[in-house]
């Protein structure tokens, strides 16, 4: 089976999509994971993905559909989630022409609907482990000890991407491409909403019991 998670900046896909990998056994695609790697490359690539990244905007489709191809082309496992990534009509084709490639395609979108408030909240309290990637929150899932990593100790730090600023503006950036891509996949008959402003265990309950009525 392969799924879509999608939702605004901060709606918990990263979060979803990785338990969900581990439960059911998926390879988690998140685009914005694999484009933040490559904007720490010291190259030319590198340079130009960061300035987009850090001002709350989209990296180009032919850049992001590239990487993609690669990384879907060479999976090995049946089930993928893809977390982030179609972000707008371009994006939606573009998958589907990867996918129909190896002879696949998308069984089921799962569509994460949060308040805007909340997902400033979540954005702005995010903080990440400098060495291991670990992703905790402020409020809703502080470390042990503050600033420190529980898993590996090294320090925690915030996203420059997720500064109050740029949150809002990713957010905008992102709403009205994401409404396009959502009507698309309503149209399709595979979308299902999910309240994503639920605490993490029942959001992950809504879309596990979703997943397997699917199955
Ligand atoms: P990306 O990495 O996708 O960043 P984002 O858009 O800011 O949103 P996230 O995906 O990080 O948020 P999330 O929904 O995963 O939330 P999370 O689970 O972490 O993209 C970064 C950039 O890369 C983009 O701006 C763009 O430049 C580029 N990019 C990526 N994909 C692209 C594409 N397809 N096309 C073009 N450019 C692309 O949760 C957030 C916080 O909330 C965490 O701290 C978490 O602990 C907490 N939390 C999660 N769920 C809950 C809950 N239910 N209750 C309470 N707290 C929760």
């Amino acid at each position: 089976m392969n799924i879509i998670l999608m939702g605004l900046p901060g709606a918990g896909k990263g979060t979803q999509g990785k338990k969900l990998s581990q439960k059911f056994k998926m390879h988690h695609f998140s685009s914005g994971k694999i484009i933040r790697r490559m904007a720490h490359q010291d190259n030319s690539l590198g340079t130009v993905v960061k300035r987009y990244i850090n001002k709350g905007e989209l990296v180009p489709n032919e850049i992001i559909t590239r990487i993609m191809k690669n990384r879907i082309i060479k999976s090995k496992t049946e089930n993928k989630i893809f977390d982030g990534f179609p972000r707008n009509k371009k994006q939606i084709h573009d998958l589907d022409r990867i996918l129909s490639i190896i002879k696949e395609k998308i069984n089921l979108v799962i569509y994460l609907k949060v308040e805007k408030e909340e997902l400033i909240t979540r954005l702005t309290g995010r903080r990440i482990c400098r060495l291991d990637n670990s992703v905790y929150h402020i409020k809703y899932d502080p470390p042990q000890k503050k600033g420190k990593c529980d898993k590996c100790g090294a320090n925690l730090y915030q996203r420059e991407d997720d500064k109050k600023e740029v949150a809002q503006k990713k957010i905008m950036v992102n709403r009205k491409k994401l409404e396009k891509v959502k009507e698309y996949y309503q149209n399709k008959g595979i979308l299902e909403i999910v309240d994503g402003n639920k605490e993490s265990e029942k959001v992950e309950q809504e879309i596990e019991n979703i997943i397997k009525s699917n199955e």
